[in-house]
This record gives structure tokens, C-alpha cells and sequence, in this order.
């Protein structure tokens, strides 16, 4: 990081955590801490906390936390400088001068530049004589000139070289057209137009940067789309196409789809509130994105198997941010461009009046799988259907749609709810079982929410949890924890945790959570974050970081012999260890 430290030191020192989480949520205090709705995921009863002593935040609900640099770079979707320039404006502090950061952020700053000149240059294109055959296809696709100014819509010539042209005419250079992506290298070397003879759509994010450009053939040629490929201004796997016209919508529910021509078409249609992913399947980036803007999600993806599982999967992923999720079932289209064109903006707002929630949509795919003619299919249905209807939490919810899963079947209706029932007490056994092992076993059930951090070994994650913990807590503790070294460690994501610890500690750097926002992610910090809630005294650190030193050289030491070795071996190299590290 090139920020100087003695910067960061200092922005964090002028920024009070409370004031700055204050100006987005509402607070209050409550045993030392303060709590508030959570800003990144929607909820009606406080889990968010924010703990002025630790200059930190951490979400109980949704389990996303850090300190002042990491609210702000989640809360305004920025990355790490430019939310250290946003908090030094708040903080009155005069950004550090002559340093790398500067120059990336004007390296960044000069690439978005060259997007908006290419955006207007496919723009004017179209005016041009020889672009009558991208004309045509607008017009065929029945786009009218408002709809083609109000995104940008631009064509890029066959040639091959003429963007580039215009570009090194207006002061800029082959590397930022390699750069944004705008030009390839084959190779020979030889460096061209990357979008040649397609209709372009420029993506633009939340403060009105044109990030990259979505390309489409004029005719049946594949690929069908080219997008600018990520870069160090675009990243597709969180922003969405048109996010910037539908923050500004009054809908308060967004439209998902997955098209550039889908969410195009239903803007001109009048639904202003559409937004696509971009050539991507959603990510959870996209969805808490999408969860700050709103509470309602409206998929409408195609009504093809892809679509089917494609929405299947995202409803998943969004409702894991809390929003709740509509799914729209186009019929006698293939997607929403062609429905909206075919059928008009009524139609399309009937099916979205008539759109089902979630559980209608799970049902009738469970539905889909039987012939509900053949007795014994209708059997399995019924099992089927209860078993996704026990592990609702509402009995009201249980009994309206256990009432809709019968009738649909042609079953009594209080045999179903019978069967709901059997299965909630089934499932409730396994509930206090898994519960009941939990307890026996505190290190099972101390996963990480995100699965991708999963602990091979929790009982040797507790521990090195713990070292962490403690040594965040009372720096000083890493004097009696040098003999440990990242390599020992047996989740990957606590080693990189504390060797930029370790390192920073050799450095003589701060070890605040805040510094660290720079060399962790965003998944990374909240995962620190979260192990920082629980409690550990440092008064009796030394104790506690040696029993945790012992455990994770033990498991180690484990790991590395067979499961046949005798614990007179183990125990040996502990010994060894232990002797060494006095
Ligand atoms: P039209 O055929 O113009 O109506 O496009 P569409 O928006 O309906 O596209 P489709 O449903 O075929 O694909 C959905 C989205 O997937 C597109 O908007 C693109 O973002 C992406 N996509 C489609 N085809 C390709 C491809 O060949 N390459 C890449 N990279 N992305 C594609
Ligand atoms: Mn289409």
C-alpha cells in the first residue's frame, strides 16, 4: 500500500466510527455497543453493531464487518482508495501528495476518460453514412432514438483499426486501449479493435463512469456478445447494467434479467426499475447490491431450462441478503424483450401483478416433477411438497400454501398438513441432534458463514482464531508468539490473516482492524471481524495464547504423521517445540 501509514493512522484516529455508520443509520446505544438496522442487508430488527472502543462494525444477520475503511468502501461500493479519499474529505484531511495511490487513482481516472470518449465515438457513429446497417437492426429490434440516446447505444465499425484511430488521435495510447480492453493484441503483436461491426452498449456504474461496453453482432454470428473483459475500472461481477437510471427509479422493487436487450426493452416499455446482470450469473456482490437499493426483487429471467436453474440458483443467493424474491413466468415469449414487444406494457404488468413469491415459484417446480394423475406419484409429490413446506418458519405461511399444494394435487387438505407436520417433527429431531453435537463439539459449529473459508480442522481454527484474537487485542502478546508461523496454520484464511499480522508487527506497523482493510478482502475482513466478537480477556492473554499455541502446533503436528503413529511421537515434537520456543 502506498498510502503512507502515519495517514491512515491518523484518518482513523479523526474518524469516529459511530458519526460516520450515524450518517447512513440510525443508532442506539445499548451495553457499550450500538446497534442499528444493518445498511448492507435488508432487516426490521436490529443486528448491526458497532463498537466505538474497537473502532469496528460487525452484522449478526448478515455477518459483514471491519473498521471506517471497510464501511466505506462496502457502503458506497468503492474500492480501498477511494474510500480513504472520501473519509480524509470528511476528516478535513488533506489527501497524502506524490505517492503511487495518486498515480493509480489518475492511471483510473485517465482510463475512464478514454471509455467516455469511446462511448461518444460509438454514439456518433450512427450518424455516420456507412452505418446504415446498424441502423437498421435498432430499428429492426424496434429501439426508438430516445431509448438509443437515453443508454448511450453506439455501433463500432468492421474495420478494425478506426476506434483506435480516433482514440490515438485524441492524445491516447495503445496501452489504455490494451488496458480498458477497448483494443486486443494477437499474436503477432499486431494490436486491433476489439468490438468491430456490433452494436454497443456502454455499462455505466453508480456515479456515471462508463466502465465497459457490451457488443452485439448485427446477425446470427457468434459470439453472440463480446463485454469488455474485467480491468482495473470494470469488474462485472459487481455492478449490474443500468443501476444507474434504476437508483433513481420510485418503483421500490427492481426487475432483474439477463439480458442488456431485456432490461433495454423494458425501459422503453415503461418499466423503469430493470436492471441485467452482466454475461455473468449473479454473485453475492450483485445481490447486496442489489439489497441496498431495495426490498424487492422481481426475477424475470427466460423461460428456458437455463433461465429455470439460473433463477433457482439467484433466489438462493437473494434471499440470503434478505430481499424478498418474485419470480415472473413469461409465457409465449422467450424472454421479456420479445414478451414486452409481442404483447405491450399491460401485459407485461399483468404478469408482474400476477408474479409468484418464492414458495408458489418452489412449488410449482416440485409440482412439474410428478404426474399427478398416477396415485403414486401423487404420493411422492405430496412427501415432496411437505418437505419443502415444513422448514417454513411461519404456520401461517405453512398453512396457506399447504392448503395450495393440496388443492393442486386434488389431496385433503388436512392430509397434507398432516404430512407438513410429521416432517417439522422429523426435522426438529435432527435439529436438537446436530444442536446437541454442537455442544458436545464446540469447534463444529464455529464455521465460517462464507463456505469457501470451511475449516478442515476446527479445533485447531479455533485456536488459531483465538491467537489472532488475542494478539488484536494486546499487540504485545506477539512477543510470546513468535515461534508460531503462519505455515502452521490450518486454515488458509487465518495463515494470511496472521502473517500480514506477523508481517506488520515486524514492520512496527499499527495493528488496528482498520489498517488491515487494505491487504484483506472485503469476505476477509468480515470474517476477522466476526471472530473479534467473541470474548477473550487479555488480562490472562499469556495463558490462553500458550494453550492455543499448543493446540495448534498439537494439530500440526497431527497432520503431518499418519493417523498410526503413536502419541509418544506427537508428544515428542510438541515437546521439542515447546523447549525451543522457551
Ligand atoms: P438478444 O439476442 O439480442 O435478444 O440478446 P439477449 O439479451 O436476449 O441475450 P441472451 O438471452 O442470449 O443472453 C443473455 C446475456 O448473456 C446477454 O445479454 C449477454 O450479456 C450474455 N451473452 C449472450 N451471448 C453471449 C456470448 O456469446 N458471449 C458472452 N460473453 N456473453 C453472452
Ligand atoms: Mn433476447
Amino acid at each position: 500500500m502506498a498510502i503512507p501509514e502515519s495517514f491512515l493512522e491518523e484518518l482513523n484516529a479523526r474518524t469516529d466510527i459511530v458519526d460516520l455508520v450515524s450518517s447512513y443509520v440510525s443508532l442506539q446505544k445499548k451495553a457499550g455497543r450500538y446497534w442499528g438496522c444493518c445498511p448492507f442487508h435488508s432487516e426490521k430488527t436490529p443486528s448491526f453493531s458497532v463498537r466505538p472502543d474497537k473502532q469496528m462494525y460487525y452484522c449478526f444477520g448478515c455477518h459483514k464487518g471491519g473498521g471506517v475503511i471497510s464501511f466505506v468502501m462496502e457502503q458506497e461500493n468503492v474500492g480501498f482508495a477511494d474510500a480513504v479519499a472520501i473519509l480524509a474529505q470528511r476528516a478535513g484531511l488533506p489527501m497524502p501528495e506524490v505517492n503511487e495511490d495518486a498515480g493509480q487513482r489518475k492511471r483510473r481516472a485517465h482510463l475512464l476518460e478514454l471509455n467516455k470518449e469511446a462511448a461518444r465515438y460509438f454514439y456518433g457513429n450512427l450518424r455516420e453514412p456507412d452505418a446504415e446497417p446498424a441502423r437498421q437492426y435498432l430499428a429492426q429490434r424496434g429501439l426508438s432514438k430516445r431509448t438509443v440516446t437515453q443508454f448511450g447505444i453506439g455501433y463500432s465499425f468492421p474495420q478494425g483499426d478506426r476506434l483506435m484511430n480516433a482514440m490515438i488521435d485524441k492524445g491516447y495510447s495503445k496501452r489504455d486501449l490494451l488496458d480498458v480492453g477497448l483494443c486486443v493484441a494477437n499474436n503477432k503483436g499486431r494490436i486491433y479493435d476489439r468490438f468491430r461491426g456490433r452494436v454497443m452498449f456502454p455499462i455505466i456504474d453508480l456515479r456515471g463512469n462508463v466502465i465497459g461496453f457490451g457488443g452485439r453482432v448485427l446477425d446470427d454470428s457468434i459470439p453472440k456478445y463480446l463485454n469488455s473483459p474485467d480491468s482495473p475500472i470494470y469488474n462485472k461481477s459487481r455492478n449490474l447494467f443500468a443501476m444507474n437510471i434504476v437508483k433513481k427509479s420510485k418503483a421500490g422493487k427492481i426487475i432483474l434479467t439477463e439480458g442488456y436487450m431485456d432490461t433495454i426493452s423494458l425501459h422503453q416499455g415503461g418499466f423503469d426499475y430493470a436492471v441485467a446482470s452482466l454475461g455473468t450469473s449473479l454473485t453475492e456482490e450483485h445481490a447486496r447490491l442489489l439489497a441496498k437499493y431495495t426490498k424487492e426483487v422481481i426475477l424475470s429471467y427466460d423461460g428456458d431450462t437455463a433461465g429455470i436453474a439460473a433463477a433457482q440458483r439467484a433466489i438462493g443467493i437473494l434471499s440470503k441478503v434478505g430481499v424478498s424474491v418474485k419470480v415472473l413466468k413469461i409465457t409465449g415469449a422467450k424472454d421479456p424483450d420479445e414478451f414486452i414487444k409481442k404483447y405491450g406494457h399491460n401485459a407485461f404488468q399483468r404478469l408482474l401483478d400476477g408474479s409468484e413469491n418464492q414458495i408458489d415459484y418452489r412449488l410449482a417446480q416440485i409440482q412439474q416433477k410428478y404426474d399427478l394423475t398416477n396415485d403414486e406419484q401423487k404420493v411422492a409429490y405430496l412427501q415432496d411438497a411437505a418437505q419443502m413446506l415444513a422448514r417454513l418458519s411461519s404456520p401461517v405461511e405453512r398453512e396457506v400454501y399447504g392448503g395450495k399444494a393440496a388443492s393442486a394435487a386434488g389431496i385433503d387438505r388436512k392430509i397434507m398438513t398432516d404430512e407438513i407436520d410429521r416432517q417439522r417433527k422429523n426435522t426438529g429431531w435432527k435439529q436438537r441432534k446436530q444442536a446437541e453435537r454442537a455442544m458436545l463439539n464446540p469447534a463444529a459449529n464455529a464455521q465460517p458463514e462464507d463456505r469457501r473459508f470451511r475449516y478442515q480442522n476446527p479445533r485447531s481454527a479455533r485456536a488459531e482464531e483465538g491467537v489472532i484474537r488475542l494478539v488484536l487485542l494486546e499487540n504485545s502478546l506477539f512477543e510470546q508468539a513468535t515461534e508460531l508461523s503462519p505455515e502452521q496454520f490450518s486454515s488458509p484464511l487465518l495463515a494470511k490473516i496472521y502473517s500480514v499480522l506477523l508481517r506488520r508487527w515486524e514492520e512496527n506497523l499499527s495493528l488496528d482492524l482498520n489498517s488491515l482493510s487494505a491487504e484483506l478482502s472485503g469476505d476477509e475482513m468480515s470474517h476477522l471481524s466476526k471472530l473479534m466478537q467473541e470474548v477473550d480477556s487479555p488480562a490472562n492473554g499469556e495463558a490462553a495464547l500458550r494453550d492455543y499455541v499448543l493446540v495448534i502446533l498439537r494439530e500440526c503436528a497431527r497432520s503431518k504423521f499418519d493417523k498410526n503413529s503413536s502419541d509418544e511421537e506427537l508428544l515428542q515434537l510438541i515437546q521439542q517445540k515447546q523447549q525451543r520456543q522457551k
